[in-house]
């Protein structure tokens, strides 16, 4: 004890005699850390030091990226035992062969090695991958900070499931956002092969599905496929398996963390915008992790933030609450008082939400459902299905708003002191009743009042509004216009990624199609900027938005309406008249004038994020109009929201979408590229012909295309007979080969494309795209984007030597021969 400490004084002599130069990279008998020193490693690309995050008071040892300009902590030494003082801390050599965090003198943290080393012959280096590592002098390694990673995982780093002791390391998220201590969400290997996020270290709500080592991805994780910035391996032996990735170009930096949110992200680094592009997230909807709103918390998708407290509750803590930690939940403002006496309780009925899933239920005659819970002083809330009485007597977790229009929605009755009840709902009984019923009465007067006051005003600002419309743009329509306009939205024309399509007739008898936007987070101001930007650009190929409602959050666009619908339903469904190649061949030119309006000759380049047959509109003529562009703005330019909501859409999805860098007008390039193909072939690219051999169609289509074989056998077999320009034909499918190459540059712009189509340009014979090359040469089977849950309309196709094919591509397999 007495030379430790004397040990250590020397050390405090040391550190007020030396200037310490910036450059260290190795903590050693004569090197500390403390206050504001740091350690660099040799390339300079980590550094390591005491960091506060974010308003904290707490100092923490910590590892973050040197020349980034945002701090981004990958790792952290004593996370869940964070020191007050910096200047009076010290990170150092202990004299038992530890690395240790002391705090006057006092153990904070250490490395916990029962090490025969002395303490002069180690010494702990920070490497350049961020790895620090305790060797002796001898060289050999004792201990390293890869081997016990936090939240997050770096290159290099094993996640592992060690077969002898049963355990699997894990990355665990921080507690929130300014406390790194471990949260309730950690991601982990399991036995076979899969990982899984759990909640609690045991509620699992993710899982990647099992390892597949023939084509190199996880059964649930397709998009893996074409991933070019990324060398994965699974390594496993007798004793451990383990899953670690490194880069293929050492200059990217990239990382995988345990999201506070619940959520395992994948971050590059984008340089040129210096921040990180979020670009891949499991699971993808935040309320889908469980019990993320924690006990009586709404979770919410569509909007922000996600949790929300039910009427007449409050945060437990609005402090983490607003550290984004929403774990502890709600509790009631009034506590449930519950006697033999009947207090006074109410039920606040919740309607279209997803119901918790942690009910006793209990087979009752419906009526007596409510009576049941009143008189069951432990029941928190109640809900009827069938003649089933659900009720809740603990926790109330993963109670979800679904939106209006769900069919799994149920309403829920939350139980409720009546003093907490919202006013104007059905209260207590007798006399209170008469009560409220005389209060009611005056009030009325005064309601009625003040009602027609409101509606005067409305008027005159409706008649304002409509002075916008008279200078030639755009219409402002209330709420209650659009919904009898659209018979309250009864006759849907289609879905998307950003909200239903409803048909309507306005006053002047016109015919409009209207859309009910979801998940706008934008303020009114800023969405009507927005929304006026689209309304300013007008192409014969676009479609034109007519007018827009915003009261609150129900946000809904006004678009003029097309007779003929969407590509889709002409190019894919059998019993319509089948488009000529004519026809075709302007609709594939009128789209690419769209875009090529869209990302050239429009102020800001808009690119468009979700080119598909489905937002390829015609009208009575079959002239083709883009539909939804600008969207993407919207709803914020955080592009990897955009992505998540395109769900089944991503068989057009250029690579870069998945490989991390930022989206250019190139990736509306690609997409366009694999929709020519369908044009010409008449059919879903991903699907499987009656009586035909697995086959990815643009592969087909490029192999012709670069071989210079009969470009006749990829047209639409409906077209037989008919005359076909072959010129045309084959001008087609070389640009789209061209439009779906890996590299953005080699893709031609939009307006080149519209060139070539119009005979303008030469068109060279294009290189065979590798992307689908790889896609081809795998394993044989094609499983392009398919969405892990239920997207049956994308088929995948299988081949059966898949011997590790799971039931559910038994499935797709059916599926492909009944369609
Ligand atoms: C640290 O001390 C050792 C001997 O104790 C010496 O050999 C070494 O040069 C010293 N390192 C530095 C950077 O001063
Ligand atoms: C560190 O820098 C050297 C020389 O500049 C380079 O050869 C080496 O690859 C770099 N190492 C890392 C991990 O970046
Ligand atoms: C820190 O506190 C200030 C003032 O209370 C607040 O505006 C800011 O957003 C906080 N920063 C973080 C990272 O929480
Ligand atoms: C720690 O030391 C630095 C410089 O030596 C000084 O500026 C700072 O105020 C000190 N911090 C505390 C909390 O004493
Ligand atoms: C160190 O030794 C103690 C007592 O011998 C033992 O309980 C502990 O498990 C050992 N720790 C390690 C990391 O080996
Ligand atoms: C997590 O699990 C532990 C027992 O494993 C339990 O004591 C604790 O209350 C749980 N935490 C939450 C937030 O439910
Ligand atoms: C990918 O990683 C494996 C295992 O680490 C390695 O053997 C292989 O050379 C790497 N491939 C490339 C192209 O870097
Ligand atoms: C990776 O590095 C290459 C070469 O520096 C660069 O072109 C590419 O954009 C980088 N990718 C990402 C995702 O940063
Ligand atoms: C209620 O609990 C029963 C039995 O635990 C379960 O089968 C049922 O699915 C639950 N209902 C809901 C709506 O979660």
């Amino acid at each position: 004890m007495v030379s430790f400490f004397s040990t250590l004084s020397f050390f405090f002599v040391f550190l007020l005699c030396i200037h310490v130069s910036a450059a260290a990279d190795t903590i050693s008998a004569n090197f500390t850390l403390s206050g504001d020193q740091t350690l660099v490693s040799s390339n300079g690309t980590f550094k390591m030091g005491f960091f506060k995050p974010g308003n904290s008071t707490n100092f923490y040892i910590g590892m973050w990226y040197q020349q980034l300009s945002i701090q981004t902590i990958v790792w952290v030494a004593n996370r869940d035992k964070p020191v007050s003082d910096k200047n009076t801390s010290l990170l150092t050599i202990s004299d038992d062969g530890n690395l240790v965090l002391l705090d006057n003198n006092n153990l904070v943290w250490s490395t916990g090695l029962n090490s025969s080393s002395s303490s002069s012959a180690l010494e702990a280096v920070l490497q350049d991958d961020g790895n620090l590592v305790l060797r002796d002098d001898s060289g050999s390694l004792l201990w390293q900070s890869f081997d016990h990673p936090g939240d997050t995982w770096l290159p290099g780093v094993k996640i592992r499931y060690d077969k002898r002791t049963k355990k699997s390391q894990r990355l665990t998220s921080w507690k929130n956002t300014e406390d790194p201590s471990p949260g309730l969400f950690s991601l982990e290997l399991d036995v076979s092969t899969a990982y899984k996020i759990l909640w609690n270290g045991s509620t699992q709500y993710w899982s990647s599905g099992p390892w597949n080592p023939q084509s190199k991805i996880f059964d649930s994780v397709p998009e893996m496929r074409l991933n070019y910035i990324y060398n994965f391996s699974f390594v496993t032996s007798d004793t451990e398996s383990y899953f670690t990735y490194s880069l293929y170009n050492h200059a990217n930096v990239s990382r995988f963390a345990m999201d506070v949110s619940g959520q395992i992200k994948q971050f590059t680094w984008l340089n040129n915008n210096n921040q990180w592009n979020l670009f891949w997230s499991q699971p993808r909807q935040q309320c889908q992790v469980y019990a993320y709103c924690g006990s009586f918390g709404i979770c919410n998708d569509k909007s922000q933030p996600f949790c929300q407290c039910p009427h007449g509750f409050s945060p437990v803590s609005r402090k983490d609450w607003d550290l984004k930690d929403y774990s502890a939940g709600c509790v009631r403002n009034t506590e449930l008082r519950c006697s033999s006496r009947g207090e006074i309780n109410e039920f606040l009925p919740l309607t279209n939400v997803k119901l918790p899933d942690n009910n006793n239920s209990e087979e009752l005659v419906s009526t007596r459902c409510r009576s049941a819970c009143l008189g069951d002083c432990s029941c928190m809330a109640y809900a009827q299905s069938s003649n089933r009485c659900l009720m809740w007597s603990k926790d109330v977790l993963n109670l979800q708003q679904l939106e209006e229009d769900n069919s799994e929605g149920s309403t829920f009755y939350l139980r409720l002191s009546a003093s907490d009840m919202p006013s104007g709902s059905p209260s207590g009984k007798g006399n209170k009743v008469m009560i409220i019923g005389a209060v009611l009465g005056s009030l009325g007067v005064i309601a009625l009042v003040t009602l027609a006051v409101v509606l005067i005003l409305r008027n005159l600002r409706m008649k304002r509004m409509r002075g916008e419309k008279s200078d030639g743009t755009l219409a402002a329509f209330s709420y209650r216009e659009l919904q009898n306009a659209t018979k309250n939205f009864s006759e849907k024309l289609g879905g998307g990624g950003f909200g239903s399509v409803f048909k309507g007739v306005l006053q002047d008898s016109s015919v409009v199609a209207v859309k009910r936007l979801e998940g706008i987070s934008q303020g009114e101001k800023q969405f009507r900027t927005e929304v006026v930007t689209i309304g300013t650009i007008q192409h014969v190929n676009l479609v034109r938005l007519r007018g827009f409602c915003s009261e609150g959050n129900k946000k809904v666009l006004v678009y003029d309406y097309m007779a003929n619908g969407s590509l889709d339903s002409h190019l894919f469904i059998s019993q319509k008249a089948v488009l000529g190649w004519k026809q075709r061949y302007q609709i594939a030119l009128g789209t690419a004038r769209g875009l090529a309006y869209l990302h050239d000759e429009c102020r800001d380049c808009i690119i468009h994020c979700d080119i598909k047959p489905e937002n390829i509109l015609l009208d009575s003529q079959f002239g083709a109009k883009v539909a939804d562009f600008g969207l993407a703005k919207l709803v914020g330019r955080d592009f990897s929201r955009v992505l998540t909501t395109m769900r089944g859409t991503r068989g057009y999805l250029a690579p870069e979408w998945i490989s991390g860098v930022a989206i250019t007008a190139k990736a509306d390039v690609y997409s366009y590229g694999m929709m020519l193909f369908e044009i010409v072939s008449g059919r879903r690219n991903t699907e499987q012909a009656e009586n035909e051999k697995v086959r990815f169609f643009p592969s087909v289509a490029a192999t012709v295309v670069t071989k210079d074989e009969d470009i006749r056998s990829l047209l639409d077999p409906r077209l037989e007979g008919e005359s076909v320009d072959i010129e045309e034909l084959t001008r087609a499918c070389k640009v789209a080969c061209w439009c779906i190459q890996d590299e953005e540059s080699h893709r031609p712009a939009m307006s080149q494309v519209v060139q070539i189509l119009e005979g303008v340009l030469e068109v060279n014979t294009p290189p065979f795209p590798r992307s689908i090359q790889a896609l081809v040469e795998n394993d044989g089977s094609v499983v392009f984007f398919t969405e892990s849950s239920s997207s049956s309309s994308h088929n995948s196709s299988q081949k059966q030597s898949h011997s590790s094919s799971s039931s559910s591509s038994k499935k797709t397999t059916n599926n492909n021969s009944s369609a």
